[in-house]
């Protein structure tokens, strides 16, 4: 089955998706064994992994090396891969930037914005395409709720029935009421896979670095799952401590020579 009829027959069951993301080989190794459906390299890679001030920064070239990493750590799963700020300005770009997606071992791409030309471009290229709405963070600067007032939850409708239309797999939407999300859902064939969208999408993403509790920020629309923040503070303050005190290594920790080498080697 291909990618976009196992995620329709997932929505058609009632069978909610799992999407996670992972930016390298041993968390995507770990999310395969977990049976995450989906495995998203997002640019939230940026301000997460490579300490980039903001989405806008992160390349296609970022995100083509964290793909391949992913694909290494999980090569069967599916994989979805974000096209970042200013590389699908016009559909023949989008094609040429996700051909290269593709390439490094990405399944299907994922872009922003009410725009279907784009979704299909990538349709009729044979790319299956993931749309994302609501909050849409490469030009969103504010990071805040999207379709509260009844209009623009109309336009965000509209925009998705659009998309929709173009005969995308899956649609991300992000921070917006959950009743905008439901009747959205409702009003497409595609899964909606939302992140702060509450409880009525086809499936739901979260940001692996939040999900382990590795970002300070404590968002409402996050369940933390782990703490690791602190634990790897621990484990590495642990560890300088250890150095420097000659507590590390220890004879259990350190490789002998055979005794009569050592004889020789000595005399
Ligand atoms: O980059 C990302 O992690 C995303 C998700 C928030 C959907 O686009
Ligand atoms: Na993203």
């Amino acid at each position: 089955m291909d990618i976009k009829a196992r995620f329709l027959e997932m929505k058609r069951q009632g069978r909610p998706i799992a999407v996670l993301t992972a930016y390298d080989y041993p968390t995507a190794k770990a999310e395969a064994a977990a049976g995450v459906d989906l495995i998203l390299v997002g640019d939230s890679v940026g301000t997460n992994v490579l300490g980039y001030a903001s989405e806008q920064e992160v390349q296609l070239s970022d995100i083509a090396h964290h793909v391949r990493a992913v694909r290494r750590g999980a090569p069967q799963a599916p994989i979805l891969a974000d096209l970042p700020y200013r590389t699908y300005e016009t559909p023949e770009m989008a094609v040429a930037n996700a051909r290269q997606l593709r390439e490094a071992g990405a399944d299907m791409v994922k872009f922003e914005g009410a725009r279907p030309e784009i979704a299909a471009a990538l349709i009729a290229a044979g790319i299956p395409v993931c749309g994302h709405l609501g909050l849409e963070p490469q030009t969103h600067l504010d990071k805040k709720l999207r379709g509260r007032s009844a209009v623009e939850a109309a336009q965000l409708v509209e925009a998705a029935v659009a998309l929709d239309r173009t005969g995308i797999s899956l649609l991300v939407l992000e921070l917006i009421p959950e009743e905008v999300a439901a009747r959205l859902t409702r009003a497409i064939a595609a899964p909606s896979i939302g992140i702060g969208a509450g409880r009525y999408t086809d499936g739901q993403v979260l940001v692996i670095t939040d999900l382990l509790g590795l970002t300070s920020a404590n968002f409402r629309h996050n369940r933390r799952y782990a703490e690791l923040g602190p634990l790897i503070g621990t484990a590495i303050a642990g560890y300088v401590r250890d150095v420097h005190q000659r507590a590390f290594p220890t004879e259990a920790n350190a490789f002998a020579m055979p005794k009569e080498a050592l004889l020789s080697f000595e005399s």
